[in-house]
């Protein structure tokens, strides 16, 4: 009963508080929370979705119009970007998923599923078959990059399982377990800690090294990575069932939960060195509890309650600890870090923290379809 109380105390604050900022934000673009106040990205970054996303999620439960409509505005807003090709990347699944399939799926709009089917092929585009896996980013992002891929990648996947049972073709389905299988292979350690980025050779696939990105070294582990592992792997098992996927997906969980510390939510690496432990990471800890809620659909009733009892304590710690639920924050959960290596908003708010907080707790509530 007492849990109960808190995740819809939750739910209603998060209403509040969405409908109240939309007023300001509108069809903007936010990203991190500076003084109070979310900045507006420009059209085309990669945290585009998220804004939209959490006004189709509230929207899902409220039918507030107001939401609605700025949804759809963000959307249009990012058909110049769809249609430049050249500055894409292969975020266009957290930006298409978030924006498009989500209006897809609340209102059956069908340019929204063409919008979500042509991000899905450029998608696919970034496939790199002699390395099985999927290019991040351009070379304007980060140079000579055209044989890198990132773990942050398993949470843009989705996209291309949904095209494929969409338009009933299995080609993005395979495209997309090909880069799962190097996702299991190379990033997935045997502890269930996981690497940021890893370079292939280009023209003939070999691995040639691991290299830190966000997260503190080669070896250590940058904990939004863990969580993109454990949300990402979970949703490609649920349109696979591909029992090696859960499996990658509960390792990398245990690997977040034994290493939490006493309130739940992590530092921005688990292996940060004393000296670097300033820095929590609230987006981390969210991501990871929806994608292990997630998991706990999947198991036995064994296990179930390890992954929901998890869940739940680090969704309770972010509401109590970490939720901004006053008048002079537009964000809902503080302490979220970008990119503590180049020291890029540290202990900030973050969007993505918002999204995953509020899909996780309508989790609770019993909310079951997903985006993804
Ligand atoms: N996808 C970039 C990040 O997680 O910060």
């Amino acid at each position: 009963m007492e849990n109960k109380i808190w995740y819809d105390e939750a739910w209603e604050k998060i209403n509040t508080k969405v409908d109240r900022i939309s007023n300001r934000i509108q069809d903007g673009f936010p990203h991190v929370s500076i003084k109070g106040q979310y900045n507006n990205e420009r059209c085309g970054w990669w945290t585009d979705g998220f804004w939209p996303g959490i006004l189709w999620l509230v929207y899902r439960e409220t039918n507030n119009n107001k939401l609605s409509k700025y949804a759809v505005s963000c959307e249009k807003k990012l058909d110049t970007v769809l249609n430049d090709f050249i500055e894409l990347h292969h975020d266009v699944g957290f930006i298409w998923i978030l924006s498009s399939v989500a209006h897809y799926k609340v209102l059956e709009d069908q340019d929204a599923r063409k919008k979500g089917l042509i991000a899905a092929s450029h998608l696919a585009g970034r496939f790199n078959i002699k390395g099985n896996f999927i290019r991040a980013w351009t070379n304007r992002v980060a140079s000579d990059s055209q044989g890198w891929a990132i773990i942050d990648c398993i949470m843009n996947i989705p996209l291309l399982f949904w095209a494929s049972e969409e338009i009933n073709d299995p080609r993005f389905k395979h495209i997309a377990m090909a880069h799962v299988d190097t996702v299991l292979k190379e990033f997935i350690r045997e502890d269930g800690s996981v690497h940021h980025i890893i370079c292939f050779n280009p023209e003939t696939g070999e691995r040639l090294e691991a290299l830190g990105g966000q997260g503190y070294s080669p070896d250590s582990a940058w904990s939004r990575g863990v969580a993109w592992a454990i949300y990402g792997l979970t949703i490609a098992y649920s349109y696979t069932r591909e029992k090696k996927y859960l499996e990658g997906a509960k390792r990398a969980a245990h690997y977040f939960i034994s290493n939490l510390p006493e309130d739940k939510v992590p530092c921005w690496d688990f292996r940060a060195p004393k000296n670097q432990r300033d820095a929590k990471d609230s987006s981390a800890a969210a991501c990871a509890a929806s994608g292990m809620i997630e998991i706990s659909k999947y198991v036995d009733e064994y296990e179930r309650d390890l992954y929901i009892d998890a869940a739940k304590d680090i969704l309770k710690s972010l509401y109590e600890n970490y939720g901004a639920w006053d008048e002079n924050e537009e964000a809902l959960i503080k302490m979220g870090t970008v990119n503590y290596t180049n020291n890029k908003y540290i202990n900030t708010p973050i969007i993505y923290g918002d999204f995953f907080f509020v899909e996780a707790i309508l989790k609770l509530r019993g909310r079951q379809e997903l985006f993804w």
